[in-house]
């Protein structure tokens, strides 16, 4: 394998191509590791509970051992959106499916990550953009973000008969989306630009979980077009429905 590679794309509409290197320099994601960062040490670290600043301090770390990430990339007003005016490091993944827990949403992303690690090799082959992969997979579900809120219900315990308190999530009344994958891929796009392919892998990550006729045209010509579109999918489902995470 070659040293690092650079990846030209025009980073403002209208203005000049400008160098870019991407996350951990273009390239294969060999032996289930991303550049400095193996799969291990993700799982690892989402083995044990964490609270928010951890997790999003994890992200960051990420991110800033990439060598050639400049300091003015986008990904950085990302993660300050996240962590000032979001609770990507708090939500829950879903009210009673993967991740129904604090911190799941942000478990259950930095797991698609891992297995994105772990399938890369199979999946994609050679020239894997790693800076567009290691987005795709933490913020493919972007969508849930400040969707959920927590409350509380009235559960009759069956051993005392005395009702109590149960904490659960429900989807807040002033949640509004254009649809889960379209939803996080606009969100996403406000800050990153992605390529073609993994704007398609983050729009249609569900697969056949969340499909109209009409969009099942749209995303079986996506499927044969982008190797990224499955691998997405694949990740994801590895993580919430196989590990419930
Ligand atoms: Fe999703
Ligand atoms: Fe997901």
């Amino acid at each position: 394998m070659a040293g690092i590679q650079v990846e030209l794309w025009p980073r403002e509409e209208g203005g000049e191509q400008e160098e870019h290197i991407t996350v951990q320099e273009k390239g294969p994601v060999e032996n289930g590791r991303l550049g400095s960062l193996p799969a291990e040490d993700i799982t690892d670290f989402i083995a044990s509970p964490g609270n928010p600043s951890a997790y999003a301090g994890f992200v960051r770390g990420i991110f800033k051992e990439s060598p050639g990430l400049s300091p003015d990339d986008k990904i950085w007003n990302l993660l300050a959106y996240l962590e000032d005016e979001t609770d990507f490091y708090s939500a829950p993944a879903s009210t009673r499916y993967h991740g129904a827990e604090p911190c799941g949403l942000i478990r259950h992303s930095l797991m698609v990550l891992a297995n994105g690690i772990k399938l890369a090799p199979l999946m994609l082959g050679a020239e894997t953009d790693r800076y567009y992969l290691t987005v795709s997979c933490l913020f493919h579900d972007l969508c849930k973000v400040n969707m959920y809120e927590p409350k509380t219900r009235n559960v009759k315990n069956e051993k005392t008969g005395e009702w109590e308190k149960e904490p659960f999530y429900a989807v807040r009344q002033d949640y509004i989306s254009f649809g889960h994958g379209i939803e996080s891929l606009l969100r996403l796009s406000r800050f990153i630009s992605l390529s073609d392919p993994w704007r398609h892998a983050v729009r249609w990550h569900m697969g056949a979980y969340d499909l109209s006729p009409l969009d099942k045209m749209a995303m079986d010509k996506a499927l044969t077009t982008y190797r990224e579109v499955l691998f997405l999918q694949t990740a994801d489902m590895l993580a919430g429905v196989v590990d419930a995470v």
